[in-house]
């Protein structure tokens, strides 16, 4: 091994760190989304349920991997495993969650890119820049390029100071700080006409839409993509853990950070969009649906905080920041999957792993930049459909039914004696042996 491990300093490092990587894009804007496009609270409901009882349990199931093996994805996995096949199997389950979250961070700092250009956009008009407030939100392949490569930079600056300086520190700076953009922003727009029937709409659940099966695959793969599962992120933020730490709690208290602020994210994004439409703006697409995606966050928004006057620089202003502190904060756990690994298997110093991975990762990035149109949803959809959730459903797999259940309860004791006698483990080992596989793949097929 190259160096000595990082380890988070503390329970409030860890919490914030790893709800910094599952509070990310996939709350605030993909969360939302789904929402408006499936029935409004229907899918909050069935969402908390998924989460909960699904993606919970998967969580666990990445986190105590990690804690065990002391390492990354790949060497942890193999350090459970006890024959030669077994190890193989180790090493393409960890490496396929690496470049899965290799993946996600080439379209993700894309995206990111946008959610800074915007927030750069009521800058330029404050000090009369009038063309360059047009040229940073038009779609562009320079604007694009170049909003990728300072998305990325930033990445790759915090990861490069490695677990505590890096990751924890800054984690500990923006999630607050995120926080509190969500909760002013929440009350301004409270403030406004047409909030409360956005409030209506979002709270009121159209039970009929609840056992719909896209819903369910919704939600599920939603609650996925939000604990960032199955990319090897979980197991390495696992593995900074001390083992003094009680891992059940922490373990719940970062998926009810991240459920709730999915929640919070909703209470802002729908009632705006409500607001939206009191001022004149159309909110509906031509099939009567609520506008989702991209234009939601991209259009109805911007044209709102058009519309608020001078004030609407500030809160347009705030909101695009929103995003780019909650996609900082979910990138960077992308990236020290892949960075641990060239660490701790190739003997690499951490700043050069880093830099040579994230300039890696970016090249990819351009490539989607240079084909936008087919290649930003195929790269997202191999990702996020495909490779998160087999790689989710064969870690269960491993902690089900390659792990030895002695050797999982000790670990699950580590800052937790008495966890044989809870119901935690009366119910999640059998639970990570059959029914989270099975769940994840009876969605999966049919997503396909
Ligand atoms: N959970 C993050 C979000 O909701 C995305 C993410 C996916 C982060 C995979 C890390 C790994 O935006």
């Amino acid at each position: 091994m190259a160096t000595s491990r990082g380890e988070f300093s503390s329970r409030l490092g860890f919490i914030l760190a790893a709800a910094g990587s599952a509070v990310g894009l996939g709350n605030i804007w993909g969360f939302p989304t789904q929402t408006a496009s499936n029935g409004g609270a229907a899918f909050v409901l069935v969402y908390l349920v998924l989460a909960f009882c699904l993606a919970y349990p998967a969580f666990m199931a990445e986190l105590l991997i990690g804690r065990f093996g002391q390492a990354n994805a790949v060497t942890s996995l193999q350090k459970m495993s006890h024959s030669l096949l077994q190890k193989r199997f180790a090493f393409l389950v960890g490496f396929g969650g690496i470049i899965c979250a290799a993946l996600i961070l080439s379209f993700y700092g894309i995206i990111a890119g946008w959610m800074m250009s915007y927030a750069v956009e009521p800058v330029t008009k404050l000090v009369g820049l009038t063309d360059a407030s047009q040229w940073v939100i038009s779609q562009g392949l320079v604007r694009n390029l170049l909003f990728t490569a300072l998305f990325m930079f930033l990445t790759i600056f915090i990861i490069r100071r490695g677990v505590e300086q890096g990751i924890e520190k800054w984690s500990k700076r923006l999630m607050p700080l995120m926080i509190a953009l969500l909760a002013i922003l929440i009350i301004y727009v409270m403030t406004l006409d047409g909030a409360s029937a956005g409030l209506q709409a979002y709270l009121n659940p159209d039970l009929s839409r609840v056992f719909k099966p896209d819903l369910l695959v919704s939600a599920l793969g939603q609650a996925f993509f939000s604990l960032s599962l199955g990319t090897s992120v979980m197991i390495i933020y696992g593995s900074y853990i001390s083992k003094k730490e009680n891992l059940v709690s922490l373990g719940a208290q970062v998926t009810l950070i991240d459920v709730s602020i999915a929640f919070l994210a909703g209470l802002l994004i729908i009632p705006a969009m409500y607001v939206a439409q009191a001022q004149g703006v159309a909110i509906y697409a031509d099939d009567g649906s609520l506008i989702a995606g991209p234009s939601m966050v991209f259009a109805v928004l911007p044209t709102l905080f058009e519309g608020m006057g001078a004030i609407g620089l500030f809160v347009g202003f705030a909101f695009f920041i929103l995003m780019s502190v909650a996609a900082l904060t979910s990138s960077i756990s992308m990236l020290e999957g892949p960075v641990s690994y060239a660490v701790e298997r190739h003997n690499m110093q951490r700043e050069k792993a880093t830099t040579v991975i994230g300039i890696l990762i970016f090249v990819i990035s351009v490539v989607i930049i240079l084909n936008l149109d087919f290649m930003l949803d195929l790269v997202a959809m191999v990702a996020t459909e495909y490779g998160q959730p087999i790689i989710a459903m064969l870690c269960c797999i491993f902690v089900g039914w390659i792990w030895h259940r002695n050797s999982v309860l000790d670990e699950l004791k580590h800052g937790n004696e008495a966890v044989e006698h809870t119901i935690f483990w009366k119910i999640w080992p059998w639970y990570t042996k059959f029914i989270c596989p099975l769940a994840i793949a009876t969605v999966f097929i049919h997503s396909l």
